[in-house]
C-alpha cells in the first residue's frame, strides 16, 4: 500500500464505508461507466481467468460475467472483508472466487495463472511497483493488465475550465460555510484537479517497464458527473473526513449540502467532466525482474 493511503480504508469504519459505497454506486453511474470503459479497453472478455483487483462491491466483475461467455473464473480480490461480503451478494455467480488479501500480495493467494487483470479506481491507493511485480508473477506470458487512476491523484491530465471553476466555487463555499459554523477549513480545490498528485504518466510508465510490462494503450477518458452525484460522493465518510477533518459527520453533511446549493445557484446544475487516465499493458515473456523479493 502506498504510504499516503495508509488509514484511508480504516478497519474501524470498514462496515460503514462498504455499506455507504454500495448504496452510492448503485444510485450513481461513475463506477459503472469507468468499469465498462475498463473492460472494453482491456479486451478481457476473451480471457478465461481474470483477476479483479480491489473488487469493491463487485461492479466490474458483475458486468464482465454478464457480458462474456468465455470468462471461466474471476478472482475478486479486496483487503476489506466487508467489501467482499457485499460483492459476493451483488455478483452471485459461481464463476467468481473471493480472495481476501492485499493487491500487493496476490501471488501468494491466487492458485493459478491469470490471462487478465482489471482494476477500477484502486491503483491510487496501492504500492504501484509492488502490485505490478505481483501482477507479473501471476499473469501468464503476454497476459494483460488494465487499470485506471482517480484523476485527483494524477498530475498530467488537464481537467477542463468548467470543471476547474466548479470545484473552485464549491470548495470556496464549503470552506466559508464551515468557518461560519466555527470550524477551521481550508481545503484546496486544486486537489480535485490533480495538484497533490502522487502519479504522473512518466511515473506509471516507468513502473510498468521496470516491472516487466509493455504499454499497449494510455488514454484519458472523460466521465461526466452531475452536481448531485458529486455531492453524494463528497458525503461518503471516507471522502468527507479528508475534506472536512475534525468535524462531526452530520455537520459535514450540512456544510456540503449548503455549499452545493450555493454553487448550483451560481454555476447552474449541469454536469462536470473528469478525465480519467487509463493504462493497458502486457506482461513481457520471460522477463527478468530487476527487483527481487
Ligand atoms: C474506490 S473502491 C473501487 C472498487 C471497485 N473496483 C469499483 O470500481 O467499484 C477501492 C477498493 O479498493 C480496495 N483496496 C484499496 N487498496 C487496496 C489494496 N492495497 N489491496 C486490496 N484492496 C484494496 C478497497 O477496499 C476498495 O474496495
Amino acid at each position: 500500500m502506498s504510504s499516503w493511503a495508509k488509514g484511508y480504508w480504516e478497519k474501524s469504519t470498514a462496515r460503514e464505508i462498504a455499506r455507504e459505497y454500495d448504496i452510492y454506486s448503485k444510485q450513481h453511474s461513475t463506477y459503472v461507466k469507468t468499469s465498462k470503459k475498463l473492460i472494453s479497453l482491456s479486451g478481457i472478455s476473451h480471457c478465461q481467468v481474470v483477476i479483479d483487483l480491489g473488487v469493491g462491491t463487485g461492479i466490474a466483475t458483475k458486468y464482465l460475467l454478464k457480458h462474456s461467455r468465455q470468462v471461466e473464473r474471476v478472482y475478486c480480490v479486496d483487503f476489506s472483508k466487508e467489501m467482499l461480503s457485499i460483492a459476493k451478494r451483488n455478483i452471485n455467480d459461481k464463476k467468481a472466487k473471493f480472495v481476501l488479501c492485499k493487491a500487493e500480495e496476490i501471488s501468494r493467494h491466487i492458485p493459478e495463472k491469470a490471462d487478465g487483470i482489471i482494476s477500477n479506481a484502486v491503483f491510487q491507493y496501492v504500492d504501484l511497483d509492488q502490485v505490478l511485480r505481483e501482477s507479473n508473477k501471476i499473469l501468464s506470458s503476454r497476459g494483460i493488465i488494465t487499470f485506471n487512476i482517480w484523476p485527483s491523484w494524477f498530475k498530467e491530465v488537464k481537467q477542463n475550465k468548467r470543471t476547474a471553476l466548479f470545484f473552485e466555487i464549491f470548495y470556496r463555499n464549503m470552506n466559508a460555510i464551515a468557518r461560519e459554523k466555527g470550524f477551521k477549513s481550508s481545503f484546496d480545490y486544486r486537489f480535485e484537479l490533480g495538484s497533490r498528485s502522487v502519479f504522473s504518466a512518466k511515473s506509471v510508465l516507468s513502473s510498468l517497464s521496470k516491472n516487466g510490462f509493455k504499454l499497449l494503450k494510455y488514454q484519458n477518458i472523460s466521465i461526466d458527473r452531475s452536481p448531485k452525484e458529486i455531492l453524494d460522493f463528497l458525503k461518503l465518510q471516507i471522502i468527507a473526513k479528508h475534506r472536512l477533518p475534525n468535524i462531526p459527520q452530520p455537520t459535514r453533511e450540512k456544510i456540503l449540502d449548503e455549499a452545493m446549493e450555493r454553487t448550483i445557484k451560481k454555476f447552474g446544475n449541469r454536469s462536470v467532466t473528469h478525465k480519467w487516465p487509463y493504462f493497458v499493458a502486457q506482461a513481457k515473456q520471460g522477463i527478468k525482474l530487476a527487483n527481487k523479493f
